[in-house]
């Protein structure tokens, strides 16, 4: 086995989504919004992907970096995807990355792995433990009768894709954010969500390959923003992936939610996909409610693991390699 730096050229890029594929069919890789998120990690941010390669092929991709989604100072997330006959590398990787990751001192490791996956059960076995999971979910539009749920909004309320709002002036983002980060704050989490500061949501959010405007709906009283929920384009063929769904707690239980996951679904159906895709908390009753209304059938959960305190292994690292590239 050799294990090499990822050199983020459209070359590796496609080498990393091979090895995905093979390692996971069910949940293929977003190439597109993984080169986004190299492109906008911020200053300081840590991000290091190797390419393991046996006989000179690639059969593994490794990765430890600044927790993309919720960064938290001293915690690395870490990651790798193992071709299936290669399964066996992941005690030697182990130990590189317990080299490699030695010198950033990290007080917590964490990764987000499905619970069918082999990595769930080695890297528990190495003393990772949940925090918490999440259900992704999909409904068939093929299959979608919304009549039965269909309700008069609430008077005094609209909803508007954000295509119909001025989503490009600072003063309209500005509200957004704000609205976004209240409804955040009130996602039931493990652990309170760390959101993003502006400028990195506007780089990640709204300038992203995978933004709808046309998708993104937000419900408002006046000009008042007071819910939201929002459809991206997705990686997966005829599907649309949800984002942040939320209403402001002075508006909810009013059929709001509901009513924007339907005006999305609509979209989603005129826009010709077949598939609307969404996650979710596994301790989130509300939406969880809704989605099991609407139709949503789950897949295997996607579980959040924590390792802490850390065991590193002092000294070099196991294997070769000086400073790593950079995106
Ligand atoms: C989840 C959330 C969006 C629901 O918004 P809402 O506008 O209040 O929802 P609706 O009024 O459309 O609810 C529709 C139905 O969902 C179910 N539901 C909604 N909230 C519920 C709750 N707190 N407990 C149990 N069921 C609930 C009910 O069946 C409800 O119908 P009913 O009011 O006639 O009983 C809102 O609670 C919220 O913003 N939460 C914080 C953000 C969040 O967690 N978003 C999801 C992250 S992916």
């Amino acid at each position: 086995m050799q294990v090499r730096p990822f050199l983020f050229s459209a070359a590796d890029y496609q080498t990393y989504a091979a090895v995905r594929q093979a390692a996971h069919p069910e949940s293929p890789p977003d190439l597109a919004g993984l080169q986004h998120l190299d492109r906008t990690r911020t200053q300081g941010d840590v991000l290091a992907r190797f390419v393991v390669e046996v006989a000179g092929e690639a059969v593994g991709v490794l990765e430890y970096a600044t927790p993309y989604y919720d960064p938290r100072p001293g915690v690395l997330e870490v990651q790798y995807y193992l071709h299936p006959h290669h399964q066996a590398l992941e005690g030697p990787l182990w130990q590189f990355l317990q080299g490699r990751i030695a010198p950033h001192q990290p007080h917590a490791l964490q990764t987000t792995v499905r619970e069918d996956w082999p990595q769930y059960r080695f890297l528990t076995a190495q003393g990772f433990v949940e925090v918490e999971r999440r259900w992704d979910s999909v409904l068939d539009l093929a299959h979608f009768d919304p009549s039965p749920l269909a309700r008069p909004l609430p008077p005094g309320l609209t909803i508007q894709p954000l295509s119909a709002l001025p989503w490009q002036e600072e003063a309209f983002q500005r509200d957004l954010y704000a609205l976004e980060i209240e409804l955040l704050g009130d996602v039931p989490t493990a652990e309170p969500i760390t959101p993003w500061p502006f400028e990195v949501w506007q780089e990640r959010s709204l300038k992203g390959p995978n933004l709808l405007p046309e998708g993104f709906f937000v419900a408002l009283e006046g000009t008042h923003l007071v819910g939201l929920t929002m459809l991206f384009k997705s990686h997966r063929p005829q599907t649309l992936q949800t984002g942040l769904t939320g209403v402001r707690r002075s508006h909810r239980r009013r059929g709001l939610a509901l009513a924007l996951k339907l005006r999305a679904a609509e979209f989603a159906r005129v826009y010709g996909a077949r598939y609307i895709r969404t996650s979710n908390h596994q301790i989130n009753r509300p939406m969880l409610a809704i989605n099991e209304a609407l139709g949503f059938v789950k897949e295997p959960a996607r579980v959040l693991l924590r390792l802490s305190p850390v065991p590193l292994k002092p000294g070099q690292p196991a294997f070769g390699g000086s400073s790593d590239p950079q995106p």
